[in-house]
């Protein structure tokens, strides 16, 4: 029989964090999905009774990752078998017009949000000796008109890079890094992608992968359109994530 298992999965009320929370779900396992929106009825929004959804809003970082430790003190969860820290926000143009405000606010939900998570649920994540997958972005590399974005995705490959050092036999920890995915988040960051949009992963396949990198263990995953691809054809053998 499949075992069932705890998963937290931030920024799952849209785009990559919404179809992995109703994926792992579908596969009986439990998962606690957070964001930063009121929700009025978890089941009509998921569509599946194992999921649960807290309100955790990253721009207030230390509220956040407070907000998800009580959460799992309510569920009665004693272990979390894997937690992927997706949450995310974006913001386009040329660096000289950003203001500070939206500078921080990137910085907090991108970056000092999931370093404090992290930190409230490793606890957790070593009981069960589990896995914590941040999602990254390509971007990390540079990316033109996404300065501080890209920054804060950089800043998460270091934190990540030290994590698994200092948690090595305790908890595996692995960042996924996505290239271009349909998904809104460019039209959330004010980015018009235009034509371009055809030439990205979907959402479907993007996720494929990521459950992939994570069944394997990757440590550092960078998504291409042909790891997508290949993702379709490995699926979870029983009892895996
Ligand atoms: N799409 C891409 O091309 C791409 C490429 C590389 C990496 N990524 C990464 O993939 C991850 C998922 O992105 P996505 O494309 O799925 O974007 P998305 O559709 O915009 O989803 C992002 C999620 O994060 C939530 N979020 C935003 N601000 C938050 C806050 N203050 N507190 C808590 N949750 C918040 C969003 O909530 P709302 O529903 O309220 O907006 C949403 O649930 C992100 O880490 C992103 O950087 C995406």
């Amino acid at each position: 029989m499949l075992k069932s298992r705890n998963i937290l999965i931030t920024g799952a009320t849209d785009g990559l964090g919404f179809e992995l929370a109703k994926a792992y779900a579908s596969r009986g396992h439990r998962v606690v999905a957070t964001g930063r929106q009121l929700l009025t009825n978890d089941l009509d929004f998921f569509g599946s009774p194992n999921i649960a959804y807290i309100r955790a809003d990253q721009s207030e970082p230390e509220a956040a990752a407070r907000a998800i430790a009580q959460a799992m003190e309510k569920f009665e969860w004693g272990s979390i078998d894997l937690a992927i820290l997706n949450a995310a926000t974006g913001w386009t143009g040329h660096p000289a017009d950003e203001t500070p405000e939206q500078i921080d606010h990137q910085i907090a939900i991108n970056l000092t949000a999931p370093v404090l998570i992290a930190k409230a649920i490793a606890p957790l994540l070593f009981a069960a000796q589990g896995q914590l997958a941040m999602i990254g972005s390509t971007a990390a590399n540079g990316q033109a008109q996404f300065a501080t974005y890209a920054a804060t995705k950089a800043g998460l490959e270091g934190f990540v890079r030290s994590l698994r050092e200092e948690w090595r036999n305790k908890t595996h920890v692995q960042i996924i890094h996505p290239g271009p995915t349909r998904t809104k988040m460019h039209a959330k960051a004010g980015l018009k992608t235009g034509m371009v949009r055809m030439f990205f992963m979907s959402t479907k396949r993007a996720v494929r992968a990521i459950q992939r990198s994570i069944r394997n263990r990757d440590g550092k995953r960078v998504l291409s359109r042909a790891y997508g691809w290949s993702s379709i054809f490995s699926s979870a053998k029983e009892g895996e994530l």
